[in-house]
């Protein structure tokens, strides 16, 4: 197997209402591999038109994405921030995968049927494909890890599957045009931690999420702290004190969600938390995790704002990465079109 050099992407959609799952399950985790990895983190606004988004919202919500990066700590000039429409090599490579991909595979795929429900018939086809294109995003820069939350999982299963089929199908061509032995590397997601799959503060079994008609389900990132107290306040839970081990917590999906966010935010174990916490009331635990919240988020909000103050400024940081990122994703189409037989 050929040796790729570790590179990291990762992208998130801007449709709006980001909230503390994309915040702990992605955004965070980001930051944090800035430190030792080179990043590509990407505003995937061709993934957020697979379903109806009124233009002008597409515009602002990808500038409210950027802010939150910026604002949470990345470096737009170490490492690389950009929209997707604006490097045409991810569309490129996403048909040429639609045709290496199979029906099968994505019909397979549960956040399709998810966001389909009972009208599948009347989807649109790049919500069908949207795990191409989502494969091709992370393989035009033939990158090796890619944070995510626990529900992109199966995507990045998929992403694997192309790539072992690509360099199964097109191998002889690979190895004739000097490409090495295979000329995609078999992605590894990393989802760890406390917070890969935060859930709704009103029903425990489902995830937090920005299409939840609740306000009170999620906590977003431009709450101010009088709504972030509300919402915690309101969350549901059960009536007993937390309990002193991780069985007892695993059998109430409400308090162990909460304690999976106090635990990501200070950055700790669920278990450094029950040491902590181990018969506390929600009355006395609630309010420590508002002040904790509160201390994390209330920064990067305002930061947030400032930022989109300035949408000018921001509207630079993408295409200046953008210019970045199309240097990398071209060599690599150039590559892929020799191996195809596209005449170039
Ligand atoms: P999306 O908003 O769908 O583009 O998601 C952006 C990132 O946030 C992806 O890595 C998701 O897996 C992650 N994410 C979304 N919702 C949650 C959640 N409730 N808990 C943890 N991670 C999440
Ligand atoms: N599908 C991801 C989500 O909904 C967003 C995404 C698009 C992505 N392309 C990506 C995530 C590439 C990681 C890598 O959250």
């Amino acid at each position: 197997m050929t040796d790729f050099p570790e590179r990291v992407f990762s992208g998130v959609q801007p449709t709006g209402n980001l909230h503390l799952g994309n915040y702990l399950g992605a955004i965070k985790k980001f930051v944090a591999l800035q430190e030792n990895h080179n990043c590509i983190y990407c505003v995937v606004d061709m993934h957020a038109i697979t379903t109806w988004l009124d233009p002008k919202e597409l515009a602002t919500n990808t500038r409210e994405v950027t802010a939150a990066f910026i604002a949470s700590g990345i470096d737009p000039e170490k490492h690389i921030v950009f929209n997707q429409s604006q490097v045409s090599e991810h569309a490129e490579l996403a048909w040429i995968f639609n045709c290496v991909a199979r029906m099968g595979w994505l019909s397979r795929m549960t956040q399709f049927k998810d966001k389909a429900g009972k009208t599948q018939e009347k989807a649109s086809v790049g919500l069908f494909s949207y795990p191409s294109l989502m494969a091709a995003d992370i393989l035009a820069y033939r990158a090796t890890h890619v944070p995510v939350g626990d529900d992109q999982k199966q995507h990045l299963e998929l992403t694997r599957d192309i790539a072992q089929k690509f360099n199964n199908d097109f191998g002889p061509s690979i190895k004739e045009k000097g490409y090495g032995e295979a000329f995609f590397p078999l992605t590894e997601p990393l989802i760890e931690g406390p917070a890969t799959r935060v859930m709704s503060l009103r029903d425990g079994s489902k995830k937090m999420s920005k299409s939840d008609p609740s306000d009170l389900s999620r906590i977003v990132l431009t709450d101010d702290p009088d709504t972030i107290a509300k919402k915690f306040r309101k969350a549901k839970t059960d009536p007993m004190p937390l309990p002193d081990n991780l069985e007892d917590l695993k059998t109430r999906p409400e308090a162990e969600n909460l304690v999976n966010i106090y635990a990501a935010l200070s950055e700790t174990s669920k278990e450094a938390v029950l040491a902590d916490y181990a018969g506390f009331e929600f009355s006395k635990f609630k309010p420590a995790l508002v002040e904790l919240a509160v201390e994390k988020l209330a920064p990067i909000s305002s930061e947030m704002h400032r930022l989109q103050a300035d949408p000018g400024h921001i509207d630079k940081i993408l295409s200046n990465g953008a210019d970045r990122a199309r240097v990398i994703a071209r060599e690599t189409l150039d590559a892929v079109k020799d191996i195809v037989g596209f005449i170039r």
